[in-house]
């Protein structure tokens, strides 16, 4: 087993939540991040490198130095409507500087990559519960971005011996239980972070995105994974590729769709507050129903997610939302 893994974008969101998990599990973790978005205060390891994955040479010496075993990579950015309008953003980072960070692995004869893809590889769903065998027609640069890697990584197994496990997340959510860690993105454009900043009042409203969809309650529908039961995953995906010598493609959710209203109704039982809303039109690109298929995951990995009620998840959210929040990351801003 590898007993020392980098975790590139350490600092952000779900890499935060899985480095925690690792340490809790025993790994030895170092994390590199750029922190554009990710959070200093998020890094629970000392073992911390603050360098962008355009830099090879630094990475180089961070391999060198602290002599890794494998890696999980959350570096990227995940902005689908940016994407859209700022596509080269997105195929620098999540694709050239990928690349880098490929290279560099090989070079320091390093074999085992666990790539945080998305549900967005998918595109507009064919069919629902989307399993992994559903066409991948991404829509968008973002889902683009992902599901080119997972074609580069597929090339490079059969090149250069490289071993990934491919995890496709559909909507992340929650926070750590014990509210040491969350989600704080900057700008916030997810739905569960912004219903409860429209409760505390630091937004005056939030905007449901269409109520004319072809769900039971016109609202969209998707499946939402607690962000603990992510980083389980991506440990018990570590050890299977390292164990199994055999490259993996991964959905991670809960099988379970949650309607835009049904957040709401959940969110205003969590905190006894009324939730301030507007209903307005569709956001583009928005398909009216995704949730997975996560068959796939219990069975290969023995993954079983502990967090399937959806105001449990809330509850952690909120407990975040409540308490002590980072501080912006500009205030971290020194790279770009
Ligand atoms: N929504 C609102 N109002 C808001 C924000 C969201 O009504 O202010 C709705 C959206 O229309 C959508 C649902 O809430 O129906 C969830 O939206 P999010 O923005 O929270 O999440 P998405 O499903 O759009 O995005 C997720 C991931 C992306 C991934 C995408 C794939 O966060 O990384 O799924 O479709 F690319």
């Amino acid at each position: 087993m590898p007993t020392t893994i980098l975790v590139a974008g350490g600092a952000g969101y779900i890499g935060s939540h899985t480095v925690k998990y690792l340490l809790k599990n025993n790994y030895n973790v170092v994390v590199v991040d750029n922190l554009v978005y990710g959070h200093k205060e998020a890094v629970l390891t000392p073992n911390f490198e603050q360098i962008d994955l355009a830099d090879k040479s630094a990475l180089d010496r961070v391999f060198k130095k602290y002599k890794i075993d494998a890696v999980i990579h959350f570096a990227a950015f995940t902005y689908v409507g940016e994407s859209v309008v700022d596509p080269k953003k997105y195929y620098w980072n999540n694709v050239v500087n990928t690349l880098n960070l490929l290279d560099v692995m090989i070079e320091n004869n390093v074999k085992n990559i666990v790539f945080s893809s998305t549900c967005a590889t998918y595109g507009n769903p064919q069919y629902t519960p989307l399993d992994e065998n559903h066409p991948q027609n991404p829509i968008n640069p973002y889902g683009k971005t992902k599901l080119m890697m997972e074609q580069i990584m597929a090339d490079y197994e059969e090149a250069y011996g490289l071993k990934y496990a491919a995890l496709r997340y559909f909507n992340a959510a929650g926070a750590d239980f014990q509210g040491e860690l969350g989600e704080c993105h900057d700008p916030e454009t997810h739905l569960i972070p912004i219903v409860l900043k429209a409760i505390k009042g630091d937004i005056p409203n939030i905007k449901v995105f269409g109520t004319d969809y072809d769900t039971p309650d016109g609202t969209c529908i998707r499946d939402y994974i607690h962000v603990e039961d992510l980083a389980d995953a991506h440990m018990l995906a570590l050890e299977k590729i390292f164990k199994d010598n055999k490259s993996i493609h991964i959905n991670l959710g809960t099988g379970i769709g949650t309607s835009v209203k049904e957040i709401i109704q959940a969110a205003e039982e969590v905190t006894g507050q009324k939730v301030p809303l507007v209903y307005v039109g569709r956001r583009e690109g928005d398909p009216a129903i995704l949730y997975a298929s996560n068959n796939k995951a219990k069975e290969l990995l023995n993954w079983t997610t502990k967090y399937m009620d959806i105001k449990e998840i809330i509850k952690t959210a909120w407990l975040w939302e409540k308490g002590d929040k980072f501080k912006s990351n500009k205030d971290y801003l020194t790279v770009n």
